[in-house]
C-alpha cells in the first residue's frame, strides 16, 4: 500500500490508469468513453489565457513596504503612516515583447505594485521611467501598434516606430531615456521605479496635495550595452527571471528607497509646465523628493501562473487618502485596466487569491463566470440589493475624497500648442557624460535600422531642437553605420 494520494479526475473519482488509453484491442482505435483522456486533452487546450496586450513578458515577487518617514500631514492612507508595514506583490515587465520574448531587450520596463492595505488594494502601475511617450490617451493604441509587429511582415518595424515618434515630438523625453544607458537594465533590481503620473494625497482636514512616487534602487544602476545584451540573449533568453528569482531564493532581497514629491494643490496653476502632463517630470530643485520608506522583495511566487500571470494591476485601485489627478492618460488608464482584466482573466478576477484584498470585502456584485466565492459578498443572503433593511453593507461617507474644482469648455484641445517638448529632454541630455552621449547616438542609429532616410532626418531635426550636439551626434552615428533596407521588407510595407 503506497502512502501517495490517489490520483482522481477533476470530479474527484479515482483514476485506475494514467498511462494507457482505452482502446478496442491492443492496436486501437481509442474509445470515446475514455473520459480521462478527453479531460486531459481538453484541459491542455485551455492552459493558455490571453497574454497581456502590452507588458506580456514579466517577472515578479512578493514583498513588503515599510514606512519610516512621516507624511501624515499630507495623507490619511493607513499604509503610509509612520511605522506601517504592508505586504505587496510587484511585477516587472517589458512592454513590446510577447510572453516568450527575451528578457535583455532594449525597452521600457513595467514596475507594477499591488499593496494589500487594510483599507483595500492600492495599485501603483508604473514604469522604470518617470515619463511616457504620449500625453493624450487617444494616441496610446496607435503608439502600441508601432511597437508590435507589422501586419504583413509580422516583424517589428523601425519605420513604424520612428515615423510615429518623429511625428510626435512629445515622445522625445521618453525616447531619450529609452535609448540611453537606462533603457537596458541588467536585471529588475538594478533600475528605479516611478509612479510616473501625478496622483493626489488628501488628509483628514480635506486638504489635497499632488504627489509623484519614486522607487530608487538600493542595488545601484547597472545596464547592458547593446553588444553585451546580444551576448546575454545568445546564451539565455530568461536572464531577468534567473537573476530575480535566484537572488530571492538565496536571501539576497532587492530593496528600493521610496520617495515622494509633494506639490500643494494651488501650485498646479503656477508651474511653468503642466504638472499633469505625463511627458514631464517635476524638477527636483522645485519639488525635492522626500524619503518615506523602503520597499523590499523577499518571497518568490510558489506558482508563476497563479501569482505572476494572473495578477491584475489597475490604476483604478486607490484607497482613502490617495486619489487620481486630471492627467488625461491616468483617466484613461482608470478605465482600461479593469476592462482588460475582465477579458484576460474573467469577470470575478478580483476574487482570485493573488488579487483578493487581504481585508474584508463586501459588495453587491452578483453572478457571472468564475463566481467561486459562494454567491454574494454581503454577509447576509437577504441583503442582495441596496438599500435594504437586512443589515447589508452600507456606504461610509467618511472616506469621501475632497471635492476637486474643474472648469473649462468641453472641446478637443491641441495638446502640442504652447507645450515645450524640448527643455526637459535637454536637461536630461545635459546630465549625460561624453560616453553616455556616444552610446545614446549609436543606440538610436542602431534602432533606426532600415527606416527610410526621410523619417530618420525628420527625427534628427527634433533632436536638433533638444540640442544641436544631439542631432549632429545621431547623424554621425547613422553615417558611420549605414545599412541598406532589406528589399523584401521595403517592398512589403
Ligand atoms: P536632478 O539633477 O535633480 O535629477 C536628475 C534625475 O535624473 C535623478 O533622479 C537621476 O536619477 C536621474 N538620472 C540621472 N542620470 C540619468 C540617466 N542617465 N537617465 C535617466 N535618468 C537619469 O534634475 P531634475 O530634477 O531637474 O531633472 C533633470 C532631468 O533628469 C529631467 O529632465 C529628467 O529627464 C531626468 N529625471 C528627473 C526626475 C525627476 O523626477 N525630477 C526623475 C528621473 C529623471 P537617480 O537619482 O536614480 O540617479
Ligand atoms: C499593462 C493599457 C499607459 C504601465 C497594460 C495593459 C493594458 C494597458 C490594457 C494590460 C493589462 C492586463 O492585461 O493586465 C494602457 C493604456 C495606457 C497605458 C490604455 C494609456 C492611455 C501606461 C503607462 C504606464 C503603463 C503610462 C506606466 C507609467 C503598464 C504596466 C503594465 C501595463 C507596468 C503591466 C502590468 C502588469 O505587470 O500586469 N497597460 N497603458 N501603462 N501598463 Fe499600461
Amino acid at each position: 500500500m503506497s502512502d501517495k494520494p490517489t490520483m482522481t479526475t477533476s470530479a474527484g473519482a479515482p483514476v485506475p490508469d494514467n498511462q494507457n488509453s482505452i482502446t478496442a484491442g491492443p492496436r486501437g482505435p481509442v474509445l470515446m468513453q475514455d473520459y480521462q483522456l478527453i479531460e486531459k486533452l481538453a484541459h491542455q487546450n485551455r492552459e493558455r489565457i490571453p497574454e497581456r496586450v502590452v507588458h506580456a513578458k514579466g517577472w515578479g515577487a512578493h514583498g513588503t513596504l515599510k514606512i519610516t518617514g512621516d507624511i501624515s500631514k499630507y495623507t490619511r492612507a493607513k499604509a503610509l503612516q509612520p511605522g506601517a508595514e504592508t505586504p505587496l506583490i510587484l511585477r516587472f515587465s517589458t512592454v513590446a515583447g510577447e510572453l516568450g520574448a527575451a528578457d535583455a531587450e532594449r525597452d521600457v520596463r513595467g514596475f507594477a505594485i499591488k499593496f494589500y492595505t487594510e483599507e483595500g488594494n492600492w495599485d501603483l502601475v508604473g514604469n522604470n521611467t518617470p515619463v511616457f511617450f504620449v500625453r493624450d490617451p487617444l494616441k496610446f493604441p496607435d503608439f502600441i501598434h508601432t511597437q508590435k509587429r507589422h501586419p504583413k511582415t509580422n516583424l517589428r518595424s523601425a519605420t513604424a516606430m520612428w515615423d510615429f515618434w518623429s511625428l510626435s515630438p512629445e515622445s522625445l523625453h521618453q525616447v531619450t531615456i529609452l535609448m540611453s544607458d537606462r533603457g537596458l537594465p541588467v536585471a529588475p533590481m538594478f533600475m528605479n521605479g516611478y509612479g510616473s503620473h501625478t496622483y493626489s494625497f488628501w488628509n483628514d482636514n480635506g486638504e489635497r496635495f499632488w504627489v509623484k512616487f519614486h522607487f530608487k534602487t538600493q542595488q545601484g544602476h547597472k545596464h547592458y550595452t547593446n553588444e553585451e545584451a546580444e551576448k546575454v540573449i545568445g546564451s539565455t533568453r530568461e536572464s531577468y527571471q534567473e537573476e530575480l528569482f535566484g537572488a530571492i531564493e538565496k536571501g539576497e532581497f532587492p530593496r528600493w528607497t521610496v520617495q515622494v514629491q509633494i506639490m500643494p494643490e494651488a501650485d498646479a496653476e503656477k508651474t511653468s509646465y503642466n504638472p499633469f502632463d505625463l511627458t514631464k517630470v517635476w524638477p527636483h530643485a522645485e519639488y525635492p523628493p522626500i524619503e518615506i520608506g523602503v520597499l523590499e522583495l523577499n518571497r518568490n511566487a510558489e506558482n508563476y501562473f497563479a501569482e505572476i500571470e494572473q495578477v491584475a494591476f489597475s490604476p483604478s485601485n486607490i484607497v482613502p487618502g490617495i486619489g487620481h489627478s486630471p492627467d488625461k492618460m491616468l483617466q484613461a488608464r482608470v478605465f482600461s485596466y479593469a476592462d482588460a482584466h475582465r477579458y484576460r482573466l474573467g469577470t470575478h478576477y478580483e476574487a482570485l487569491p493573488v488579487n483578493a484584498p487581504k481585508c474584508p470585502v463586501h459588495h453587491y456584485h452578483r453572478d457571472g463566470q468564475m463566481n467561486f466565492y459562494g454567491g454574494i459578498k454581503t454577509g447576509n443572503p437577504e441583503a442582495y440589493y441596496e438599500p435594504n433593511s437586512f443589515n447589508g453593507p452600507a456606504e461610509d461617507k467618511s472616506v469621501q475624497e475632497p471635492p476637486l474644482k474643474i472648469s473649462g469648455d468641453a472641446d478637443r484641445y491641441n495638446h502640442r500648442e504652447g507645450n515645450d517638448d524640448f527643455s526637459q529632454p535637454r536637461a536630461l541630455f545635459n546630465l549625460f557624460d561624453e560616453g553616455q552621449k556616444k552610446r545614446l547616438f549609436s543606440n538610436i542609429a542602431a534602432a533606426m535600422g532600415d527606416a527610410p532616410d526621410e523619417i530618420k532626418e525628420r527625427q534628427c531635426k527634433l533632436f536638433d531642437q533638444v540640442h544641436p550636439e544631439y542631432g549632429a551626434g545621431v547623424r554621425a552615428a547613422l553615417a558611420a553605420g549605414k545599412t541598406e533596407r532589406p528589399a523584401a521588407i521595403s517592398a512589403a510595407e
